[in-house]
């Protein structure tokens, strides 16, 4: 199962540095099963994510976002291209991009072919079924539904609920869920044969929360 954790706009160097000595340390020990944790930093992080993180065959680094452009005169941007030098995953299409920054479904459908071009696994936040429905590549993506209301809080979606709305899309491939999931409530969502990982943003900022997560997800 997928675990992966979008640490957002958070952290300077020395916080990374610290968090990382601590999740690697516990990682030394950890027997994964079949868990395969993502961990996605602010950009300028990427490269210290890779380095500390490597030597784990089942934990990837993530983007947490990507130009839609591939490389050029963009001033701020980085290009999948750049980013694909240190991470396999990127995280695309985010709510918090489309509102703040009004993505829209062809910037997301540019994004993701960028990423796809340079062997990025995109990972695509969607909130609900029209914000999907825009976007024709998702062929090779993984899709983590992210419903608004439950994001960035401390209740998370109930399974029966999560069951009606994957139920009610006839979306055939499973999807990773997000929105405050926690060291209280991540257990709720394991089994549930529909879903293939969870999205962990506020709890994963915390080494402690961060490994009874792993733990918990590990242990089963
Ligand atoms: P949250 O964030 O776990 O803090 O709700 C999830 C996300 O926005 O990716």
């Amino acid at each position: 199962m997928y675990l992966i954790f979008n640490l957002k706009q958070n952290k300077d160097l020395n916080d990374n540095e610290h968090y990382l000595k601590s999740i690697c340390d516990f990682l030394d020990k950890f027997p994964p099963g079949d868990t395969k944790l993502i961990i996605a930093p602010s950009t300028p992080y990427l490269s210290l994510y890779k380095k500390y993180l490597d030597k784990y065959s089942y934990v990837g680094v993530s983007a947490q976002d990507v130009s839609k452009f591939n490389g050029g005169a963009f001033t701020g941007e980085s290009s999948a291209f750049q980013i694909k030098d240190y991470a396999k995953y990127c995280i695309v299409g985010h709510s918090e991009r489309r509102s703040n920054f009004g993505e829209s479904a062809k910037d997301i459908t540019l994004k993701i072919n960028n990423c796809l071009e340079n062997d990025i696994k995109p990972i695509v936040c969607f909130s609900n079924m029209d914000q999907l429905t825009t976007i024709p590549n998702l062929k090779d993506v993984l899709l983590a539904y992210e419903p608004i209301e439950y994001i960035g809080g401390s209740e998370a979606i109930n399974g029966d609920k999560l069951k009606e709305f994957h139920d009610s899309t006839g979306i055939s491939q499973q999807i990773i869920y997000g929105g405050s999931v926690n060291q209280e409530n991540i257990l709720r969502f394991v089994g549930l044969s529909f879903l293939s990982g969870l999205l962990v943003g506020g709890a994963s900022l915390d080494t402690n929360k961060a490994k009874k997560i792993l733990n918990l997800v590990a242990s089963l």
